[in-house]
C-alpha cells in the first residue's frame, strides 16, 4: 500500500448536531481513491505542536468532493474544527468493505454513534441495503434524509426513544431478520454493540464485516499503536486496525 499526503481545499464546516461537526473538502486525487470504510488521517493544527494526525472515517463522495463527519472530543478534534482554509491529509488509508453485490444480493448495515457515518458512502454504493442506524438521543440523529434515499429500508433507533424506534439498533435488525433473510452484515459502531452484532452474526451463520476504531498512531502499520487481537496464532496474532483494516470479517477478530 502506497501512502500519499493531499492538501485539500475546505469547502465547508458546519455543526450539524450538537459537538458534531460535518466537513467537506475538495481533492481530485483523494476523491477517486476513496472506498467505502476507509479513512483519512488528519493532521489537526500545527504539526509541531501536535505531532500525531487523528483518523476519520470517510461518509461520503460525490465528484471530486470529499464528506467526513467528526465528534469534536479532545485537542485535535478541537483544532480541526478551528482549520477553515486547507487540511493536509494522508490517505486514503486502510482497507474497506468488501463491495461484493453479486455475492451478496440483500444486505444490512448497522452503524452506531460516530459509527454511523462511514456506512453513507457504503450504503450508497449498494444496489439494495437495509440500513439500521443506532443513535443516543434525538439531539444526535443525523444523516436520516441521505440514508433514506440511498438505502432500500431504513431504520432510526434511539437509546432513549426520544426518536424512532426505542432501544438500539441491533434489536430492530435481529427483529427483521427472520423476514428479511440477509446474507451479509456490515458494522460500525462502539466495541459493545460490535461484539453484540459479531456473536449474533456467529449465531445465525451469516457473514459479518465489521469496521474498528482504536487509538492511532502512525496510521500506516509502523507503531503498533493500534493492534487488535485476532483469532491466528503467531505471528499474526495481533493486526494493525489501521493497516490490516479498520474492516475485519467479524470472526477473525477478538473483541
Ligand atoms: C479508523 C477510525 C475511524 C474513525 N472515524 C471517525 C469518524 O468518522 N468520526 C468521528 O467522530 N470519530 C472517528 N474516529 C475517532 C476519532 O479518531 C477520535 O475521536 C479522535 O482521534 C479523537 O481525537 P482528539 O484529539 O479530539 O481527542 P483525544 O484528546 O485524543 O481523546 C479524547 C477522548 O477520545 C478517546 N479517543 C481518542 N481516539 C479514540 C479512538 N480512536 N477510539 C475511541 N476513543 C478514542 C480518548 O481516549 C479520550 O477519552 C475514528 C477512529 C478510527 C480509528
Ligand atoms: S497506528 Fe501505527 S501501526 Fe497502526
Amino acid at each position: 500500500m502506497s501512502y500519499q499526503i493531499h492538501s485539500c481545499k475546505v469547502l465547508s464546516q458546519k455543526e450539524i448536531a450538537p459537538n458534531i461537526i460535518e466537513t467537506r473538502i475538495q481533492n481530485k486525487e483523494l476523491a477517486e481513491q476513496a472506498k467505502p470504510g476507509q479513512f483519512l488521517h488528519i493532521q489537526c493544527g500545527d504539526p509541531i505542536s501536535m505531532p500525531l494526525r487523528r483518523p476519520i472515517s470517510i461518509c461520503d463522495v460525490q465528484g471530486d468532493i470529499l464528506c467526513f463527519i467528526y465528534e469534536v472530543k479532545g485537542r485535535g478534534t478541537k483544532a480541526l474544527q478551528s482549520q477553515t482554509e486547507t487540511l493536509d491529509i494522508l490517505g486514503p488509508v486502510g482497507n474497506g468493505f468488501t463491495v461484493a453485490p453479486q455475492t451478496y444480493k440483500n444486505p444490512a448495515v448497522i452503524g452506531g454513534g460516530i459509527g454511523v457515518y462511514p456506512m453513507l458512502y457504503l450504503t450508497k454504493q449498494l444496489p439494495t441495503a437495509s440500513a439500521y442506524l443506532g443513535f443516543r438521543n434525538k439531539s444526535l440523529v443525523t444523516l436520516e434524509e441521505e440514508f433514506k434515499k440511498a438505502a432500500t429500508f431504513l431504520s432510526v433507533s434511539t437509546d432513549d426513544g426520544s426518536y424512532g424506534n426505542n432501544g438500539f439498533a441491533l434489536d430492530c435488525l435481529k427483529k427483521d431478520f427472520a423476514e428479511k433473510q440477509f446474507d451479509i452484515i456490515y458494522a460500525c459502531g462502539p466495541k459493545g454493540m460490535l461484539r453484540a452484532i459479531q456473536a449474533f452474526a456467529k449465531e445465525v451463520g451469516v457473514p459479518c464485516q465489521i469496521s474498528l476504531e482504536e487509538r492511532m498512531g502512525c496510521g500506516i502499520g509502523a507503531c503498533l499503536t493500534c493492534s487488535c487481537e485476532t483469532h491466528e496464532e503467531g505471528a499474526g496474532k495481533y493486526q494493525r486496525v489501521c493497516k490490516n483494516g479498520p474492516v475485519f470479517w467479524a470472526e477473525e477478530v477478538v473483541l
